[in-house]
């Protein structure tokens, strides 16, 4: 294999932001950071530098981008907002939510972006870095997780550089992801808002506002494809409720009494489900880089992240048609 041309990285000072912004309006790629995982951004309204993030992460056509904006008065100008969605936005925005509501007539969105639904997911990143690009490109960003497609989501910035080289123009690093698990993804294109990717805002406190949300089926439609069976996958196997690693394996450990030693890394020792999701994709990729060819998974609860963090591993465990 040819070596990859290396990535180019700069701290995100106010002077790389500049200059990520120019290379946005210029149709190019930048990855920065948000509070979930990093982002792979281009200028969603322009067919050709939407196109570059589907090549670059190597992501069937088929599925849609999440639209990143400055604010819910901003994302009104994309999207159709029912009263509900309305209310989960001014809860939750600036933040880890992605809301999927009906894509307003004539805008001026790549239908690449869409992957031509009549839905739009529209995201407000609560993260000082996504937001002060949004305000200096002044432009609608679409970004998917900063990873090539079917990969572990990228938490920093050096996982961004391993997976892209210099196919993307610049990376901004801001050092890890505060959550550290992707936004969760609700949607209001039915009659009752479905849950369509569990994510960095727990289910019990969107619930609690908005009432019960119905649960996508895995698979079902291809309208969430961050839903397809395998995704968020390592190079080695996964092998989930392990209590102990067998031999030659890795152990992603979690909570107090939990196994130690070498090649096992502890998603949170005080059994926390938030530190959990905030270093599950880190060492995922850190367990893989040993080299063993499979990795136990001890079982983390289901209630609060761990639904995110859950979903997150059953998928990374799933059989893989392809690399
Ligand atoms: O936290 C996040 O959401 C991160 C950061 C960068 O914002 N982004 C992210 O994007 O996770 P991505 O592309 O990896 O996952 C977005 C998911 C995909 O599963 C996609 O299928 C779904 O959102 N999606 C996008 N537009 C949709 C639509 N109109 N209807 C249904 N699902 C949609
Ligand atoms: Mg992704």
């Amino acid at each position: 294999m040819i070596a990859m041309q290396k990535a180019r990285v700069l701290a995100a000072t106010e002077n790389a932001i500049a200059e990520a912004a120019a290379i946005l309006r210029a149709g190019g790629l930048v990855a920065f950071s948000t509070e979930t995982v990093y982002g792979l951004g281009a200028d969603a309204t322009r067919d050709e530098a939407v196109a570059r993030i589907f090549a670059a992460k190597g992501r069937p056509h088929f599925n849609p981008l999440i639209v990143h904006v400055s604010s819910l008065e901003e994302a009104e100008k994309f999207g159709i907002f029912p009263p509900q969605a309305r209310y989960l936005a001014e809860s939750f925005w600036p933040g880890p939510l992605t809301l999927v509501v009906k894509k307003r007539g004539r805008v001026a969105l790549s239908p690449l972006v869409t992957a031509g639904l009549e839905t739009v997911a529209l995201r407000v990143p609560d993260h000082e870095v996504a937001q002060r690009l949004l305000q200096t490109a002044k432009l609608p960003i679409a970004a998917p997780s900063a990873n090539r497609s079917g990969h572990v989501s990228a938490t920093a910035a050096k996982h961004v550089a391993a997976d892209f080289g210099s196919s993307v123009d610049l990376i901004l690093d801001s050092g890890p992801c505060r959550a550290g698990i992707e936004s969760s993804i609700v949607s209001f294109e039915g009659e009752s808002p479905m849950l369509l990717r569990p994510g960095a805002i727990a289910r019990e406190d969107m619930e609690a506002l908005a009432g019960k949300m119905i649960t996508a089926q895995s698979g079902a439609k291809p309208t969430a494809p961050g839903m397809l069976p395998s995704h968020y996958a390592p190079r080695a196997r996964l092998r989930l409720n392990a209590t102990v690693a067998e031999t030659g394996e890795a152990l992603l450990a979690f909570g107090p009494g939990a196994p130690k030693g070498e090649n096992v890394l502890n998603l949170s020792p005080s059994g926390n489900v938030i530190e959990a999701a905030a270093n599950l994709f880190a060492y995922l990729r850190r367990l893989d880089a040993t080299g063993a060819t499979s990795i136990a998974v001890m079982p983390i609860p289901a209630g609060g992240l761990g639904e995110a963090i859950n979903d997150r591993l059953r998928r990374a465990a799933a059989p893989r048609d392809k690399s």
